[in-house]
């Protein structure tokens, strides 16, 4: 039997409707919810994220500043850009595009963002409140996982988790919303060996490599849940995921799609990240 989708489109809507009645108290108070997203240099993947993030804001009532700077900016010039966004009262989120052109360090740009304002979740503040359970903002494509798994009702109790690719941004904080659900988590990699011996004991498999087919049929536990993070391009010049999705969904019983999985779920816990920082500091 085919699984079924766990369509991220749909749970979007849901979510981003959320998102706007939450806007529409703050603005009953006489208060924006603010995101800057930060650009740097024509990355054309990068162009097409930011724009739809700049756009989901504006359907959900959060206001929106796009600063778009030549590639030959200086990391000086950015971090005095970010330390004016920290000081910034109508903005509660900053986000910077990544990656940074080479002669920037992506990391002390990060860290230069204050953590109230880290709406991605990518500042090692960030990173330790999740790893000790404190509260915080959590990484948007794994905390949009999560809300997957929340929306088939599924319990994560003493379930077996394979985590397939270690980021900072997907792998890592993945297994440790896994953990912190009761979850029983592994987490693989390049250099992991006979990685199908080890998905088929998952009940649950999340694959974030990056990379076309990582995971195919032979290698899932039928009745296993599959969450595709990947985006990639097939032969035909068509997004696809990590995940063999043709063979897969005959084996698993539930698995999100791509496009139109874990994609749009991405932006939307930006905005409830947003919305989260703009309550936090209105408190
Ligand atoms: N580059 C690719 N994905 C992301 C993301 O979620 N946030 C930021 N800032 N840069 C990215």
């Amino acid at each position: 039997m085919s699984a079924q989708l766990i369509d991220g489109n749909a749970l979007s809507t849901q979510l981003r409707a959320d998102v706007a009645k939450r806007a529409a108290a703050l603005q009953a108070r006489g208060i924006t919810p603010g995101l800057a997203v930060v650009l740097v240099g024509e990355n054309p993947a990068s162009q097409v994220y930011v724009r739809n993030k700049v756009k989901a804001c504006q359907a959900s009532g959060v206001h929106s500043v796009l600063e778009h700077y030549p590639a030959t900016l200086s990391e000086a010039d950015l971090l005095a850009r970010v330390h004016a966004l920290n000081q910034d009262p109508s903005i509660h989120g900053i986000l910077v595009q990544l990656p940074l052109p080479a002669h920037m360090d992506a990391h002390k740009i990060i860290e230069a963002i204050v953590p109230a304002k880290d709406v991605d979740g990518f500042h090692v503040a960030s990173a330790g409140a999740l790893m000790v359970g404190q509260p915080g903002f959590w990484p948007c494509t794994p905390y949009g996982c999560m809300k997957m798994l929340a929306s088939i009702g599924y319990d994560l109790r003493g379930k077996h988790a394979v985590v397939i690719g270690r980021s900072n941004i997907v792998g890592k904080p993945m297994a440790l919303m896994l953990l912190q659900q009761d979850a029983t988590v592994t987490v693989c990699h390049s250099r992991t060996v006979d990685l199908k011996s080890l998905t088929l004991q998952a009940d649950l498999i999340v694959a974030a490599v990056g990379k076309r087919n990582v995971l195919t049929a032979d290698m899932v536990k039928p009745g296993a849940v599959v969450l595709d993070v990947g985006m990639n391009r097939n032969d035909e010049g068509k997004l696809c995921g990590d995940v063999d999705f043709a063979g897969v969904r005959e084996v698993a019983s539930h698995i999100t799609p791509v496009p139109g999985g874990v994609g749009p779920m991405t932006i939307t816990m930006l905005l409830v990240n947003t919305l989260e920082a703009a309550e936090r500091a209105a408190a």
